[in-house]
C-alpha cells in the first residue's frame, strides 16, 4: 500500500506560522506519513493539489483576520480541500490572551471559514508570539503599544514566543485520528 501524502500549507508573515507548520510536518512525518510543506505565497512551480489524501492550513492574524493571499489560496482550491479530509489551524496573539479573546480567535476562524466555504474536519487557534526582531519600527512601535494595553511583552529587544506546543500537538493528535472528531 502507498504511503498517504499530507500537504501542509501555510501563509505567514513574520515567520511563526511558518514553525508551527514545520513542527506539525515533523509529528505527521514520525507517524509514518509522507509529507510536504509549501508557503501559499510562494508554491512550487506547477504547484497541484492533486495527489494529497489530506491537508492541512495553517495561517496567522493581522488586523482581525486572514490575509488575502489565504482567501484567494483556499477559494482557488476549495473543491479538493472540502473532498479530502483537512485541518485548520489560525495563528493570533487573541489565541495568548484572556477568554474573551480568545473566543474572538474562534470567531477569525468561523467567519474565514463561512467567507471560503471551507470546511474543514479539524479547527485549531493556536497562541503565536510578538516577533519585535522581525518588525520594522513603525510596526514594533505599535505592536508594543498593543502589547502594553494587553499586557503582553513590551521588551523589544527580543521576541516573545506564546505558542502552546502541546496544542499544535494535540491539533495534530485528532487531525491523524481515523474519524477526525472536531
Ligand atoms: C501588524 C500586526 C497586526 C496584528 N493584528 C492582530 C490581530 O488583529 N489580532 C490578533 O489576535 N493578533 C494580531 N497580530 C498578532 C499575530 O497574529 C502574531 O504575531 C502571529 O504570531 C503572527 O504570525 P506569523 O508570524 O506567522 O505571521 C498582529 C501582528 C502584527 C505584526
Amino acid at each position: 500500500m502507498q504511503m498517504p501524502t499530507i500537504l501542509i500549507a501555510y501563509d505567514t508573515t513574520e515567520g511563526q506560522t511558518r514553525k508551527i507548520a514545520q513542527h506539525v510536518a515533523d509529528v505527521i512525518a514520525r507517524s509514518g506519513r509522507k509529507v510536504q510543506v509549501i508557503d501559499i505565497r510562494r508554491p512550487p512551480t506547477s504547484f497541484t493539489m492533486d495527489g494529497f489524501d489530506a491537508i492541512v492550513i495553517g495561517a496567522s492574524i493581522h488586523m482581525s483576520k486572514h490575509s488575502r493571499q489565504l482567501t484567494e489560496f483556499v477559494r482557488r482550491h476549495i473543491a479538493r480541500l472540502n473532498a479530502v479530509p483537512s485541518g485548520f489551524f489560525s495563528v493570533s496573539l487573541s489565541a495568548a490572551g484572556s477568554e474573551k479573546e480568545r473566543e474572538e480567535a474562534g470567531r477569525f476562524v468561523e467567519e474565514f471559514l463561512i467567507q471560503t466555504g471551507w470546511n474543514p474536519a479539524i479547527k485549531a487557534t493556536l497562541a503565536g508570539g510578538l516577533l519585535y526582531r522581525e518588525y520594522g519600527f513603525l510596526k514594533r512601535w505599535m505592536m508594543k503599544k498593543i502589547a502594553g494595553n494587553g499586557g503582553k511583552d513590551t521588551d523589544t529587544s527580543r521576541n516573545h514566543e506564546y505558542t502552546d506546543w502541546n496544542a499544535a500537538d494535540q491539533f495534530v493528535a485528532r487531525f491523524l485520528e481515523p474519524q477526525g472528531k472536531s
